[in-house]
This record gives structure tokens, C-alpha cells and sequence, in this order.
């Protein structure tokens, strides 16, 4: 059995979707409503009641999927506390749970952790500078759960979207049908990450672990993913227009003319051989996931 946290967020809703692809696997989804990361003995209390469920399969619960998080980037600055109570105590809760009962986390954490000037796509090694709230509260989180569980799988992943929540694709289709020009930032750099390719390329890792094709205690540490290809910004919006043959025009501008409460970095591209190399994953194109996601929400 498989518990996704942080169940109706974003990337929460991808896997429930992911979910029905993946017919051998039994999951349990829950929302901030069922569980409220924060709260350290409701965490622990309901790790254990699932962990201790033995049902006519013997469906013990085997994966803990963290997809909670606070992730209001710009309001983080004015409320530092609520985005630490999630990212980093919300954590370490879930991760103290997970290893004293012994059940691998697979946590999330974003490319916001680099704000080095860099021109290379960045390694799991390189040094992290997070600047603002919300990208320290989430290097604290990761610290955090590498610090209570060796078992824990964090993932830093960058500019995620998707058909759920709102994202900048979904911001871009609205914006874009109501203006004729829009002004995009085209000085950060780094790539989009098609939340259902995420979704899918976990299930797919734990599938070979529990397989046996590779060791549960691989997946221990930090990894990169995202989608293939780099972007900026504005390079995004163009093809969404584009690919979307909405007859709005964008224009490039720089990070100093849309200045926003928390800083960006202006390159955060990750790199992913170790994730391609270590579990044999194969990641499409941004440019080919975006499309994918336009022709998704078209039919929705
Ligand atoms: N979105 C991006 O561009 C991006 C980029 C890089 C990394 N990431 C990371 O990817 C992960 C998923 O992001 P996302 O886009 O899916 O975020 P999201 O849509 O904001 O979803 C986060 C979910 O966490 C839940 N949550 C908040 N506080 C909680 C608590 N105390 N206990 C339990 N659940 C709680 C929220 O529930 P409520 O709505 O009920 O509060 C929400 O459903 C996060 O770790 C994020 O940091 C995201």
C-alpha cells in the first residue's frame, strides 16, 4: 500500500490520476483535511494505523508520498511561520513516522534551493543557496528527513504544472485569451516539469524496487527531476501561445521589471543523469509534455 500525502494539491492529484495505471498497487490518498502534517502525534498515529492494517492481502503499508507542502512562494515572506510549520516541521514528522516504522518517503523539494550564478545545469552536489522563505523552509525540510529517516527519497523538481491547481500554464491560457500582449519574464532560466511525468516516474521507481531490480536502499538522498530541455519564462508562455494558436503576443522582459516579494533564481536548471542513469528513466521533452497537457485540458 502506497500513502500519498498532501493528496489534493497539485502534484497530489497527479498521482491519484497515475494511480489508475498502476493496477497492482493499492493507495491510500490524503488530503490536509485527513492529515494535517503539522500535527506530530495525528502524523504518527496514522502512519501507524495504516502501517498495522493487515487486510486479506496483506496490504501493509510499504510507501509514504509526501506531496504537502506550503508553496505560496511570494506570500511565505510575510508569513515565514506557516510555510516553516509545513515545509520543514510537517516534515520531520512525516519522516519520524515513516522511519520508526520503518516505511521509505519519497519527499519532495524545488530547484529554488540554487541561487548561485551558474550556466551549467546544477548537480545534486553543488552547493544550495536558497534566498527567501519558502526555498529555506524547504532545504531545512529536506535536511530535516534526511536527518530523521535514511530511507527517505527527496526530489527536487522545478517549475511543475499540470491540467490540476493553478500553475503558470493555466495562468498563461487565461491571461493570453484576454490580452493581446503580455509582458514574461525571459531571464530566468530553468524547465518545466509536467506534474503527471513526475507522478509516473516514482511509481515507476518504486515498481522496481519492489520488484527487486533495484535495492530499496538506492533510493536514498537527493535527486533531480524535471522535463528534458531548458526555457525561460517567456520562452514557456510563446509556446504555449503557440502551441495553443492563441493570437496573444509575448513580450520579453527582465526580472527587474516584475519585481515580486521573493527573489528567483535567474538559472536553475537541474541536472538529471543521476535519476536517468539510476533507475532507468527515460523524460520527455518539456516542449512534448506541455502539448500533452494542452490537448488534456482542451478535452477536460
Ligand atoms: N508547484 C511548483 O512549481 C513546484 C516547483 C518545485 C517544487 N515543488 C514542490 O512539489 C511539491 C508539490 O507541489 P504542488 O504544486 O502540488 O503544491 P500544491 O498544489 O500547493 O499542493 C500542496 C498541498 O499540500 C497541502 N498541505 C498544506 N499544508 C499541509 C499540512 N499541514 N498537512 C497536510 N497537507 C498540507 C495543501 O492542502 P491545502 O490546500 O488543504 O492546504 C495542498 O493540497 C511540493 O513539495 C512543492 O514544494 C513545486
Amino acid at each position: 500500500m502506497i500513502l500519498v500525502t498532501g493528496a489534493n494539491g497539485q502534484l497530489g492529484q497527479c498521482f491519484r490520476q497515475a494511480a489508475t495505471h498502476w493496477p497492482g498497487q493499492v493507495f491510500v490518498f490524503a488530503g490536509s483535511q485527513e492529515l494535517d502534517l503539522s500535527d506530530r502525534r495525528a502524523v504518527r498515529a496514522f502512519i501507524k494505523s495504516w502501517q498495522s492494517l493487515q487486510s486479506l492481502q496483506d496490504d501493509k503499508l510499504r510507501w509514504v508520498i509526501n506531496c504537502a507542502a506550503y508553496t505560496a512562494v511570494d506570500k511565505a515572506e510575510s508569513e515565514p511561520e506557516k510555510a516553516r510549520k509545513v515545509n520543514v516541521l510537517g516534515t520531520q514528522n512525516l519522516a519520524e513516522a515513516c522511519a520508526e516504522f520503518g516505511i521509505p518517503l519519497v519527499h519532495f523539494s524545488t530547484d529554488y534551493v540554487y541561487h548561485n550564478r551558474q550556466n551549467t545545469p546544477f548537480l545534486e552536489t553543488d552547493p544550495v543557496s536558497p534566498k527567501g522563505v519558502y526555498a529555506r523552509t524547504k532545504l531545512a525540510g529536506e535536511r530535516a528527513a534526511l536527518r530523521a529517516h535514511p530511507l527517505s527519497m527527496i526530489i527536487r523538481t522545478s517549475w511543475v504544472y499540470s491540467a490540476f491547481g493553478q500553475n503558470f500554464v493555466k495562468t498563461m491560457l487565461r491571461l493570453g485569451r484576454e490580452h493581446a500582449t503580455l509582458k514574461v519574464v525571459a531571464d530566468q532560466i530553468g524547465s518545466p516539469t509536467y506534474a503527471p511525468d513526475l507522478a509516473d516516474a516514482v511509481l515507476s521507481i518504486i515498481q522496481k524496487v519492489e520488484s527487486g531490480e533495484v535495492p530499496k536502499e538506492s533510493i536514498a538522498g537527493i535527486w533531480h527531476y524535471a522535463n528534458e530541455g531548458v526555457a525561460s519564462w517567456y520562452d514557456f508562455a510563446a509556446a504555449i501561445f503557440e502551441l495553443e494558436k492563441i493570437p496573444c503576443r509575448a513580450y520579453p522582459i527582465a526580472t527587474k521589471d516584475y519585481p515580486t516579494p521573493a527573489r528567483r533564481p535567474p538559472f536553475s536548471v537541474l541536472d538529471k543523469s543521476k535519476i536517468k542513469a539510476a533507475f532507468g528513466l527515460e523524460i520527455p521533452h518539456w516542449r512534448e509534455s506541455l502539448q500533452q497537457c494542452l490537448i488534456l485540458l482542451q478535452t477536460s
